[in-house]
């Protein structure tokens, strides 16, 4: 499926982006801007970016899911 029509990428291209982006620094905070510099593109209308960050947001709480995160310990 196409995402972005301005450059022709796809839902799996974008999602392969932030997986990468994620594996090479976890704590590296995913912008829009940022996936398409790693696809070679950039914004043009930006139309698709809300869409690109929820993309992110469902792949870093998938992420949250399956790993080990620590739970928070309470204070007090
Ligand atoms: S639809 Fe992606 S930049 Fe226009």
């Amino acid at each position: 499926m196409i995402v972005c029509h301005c450059n022709f990428i796809t839902h799996d291209e974008i999602r392969a982006a932030i997986r990468e982006l994620r594996d090479a620094d976890p704590y590296r905070v995913i912008i829009p801007g940022l996936v398409y510099h790693r696809l070679g593109k950039r914004g043009r209308c930006c139309g698709c970016f809300p869409h690109v960050i929820e993309m992110i947001i469902a792949e870093n709480e998938g992420e949250l899911v399956d790993s080990d995160v620590m739970p928070m310990q309470e204070t007090g």
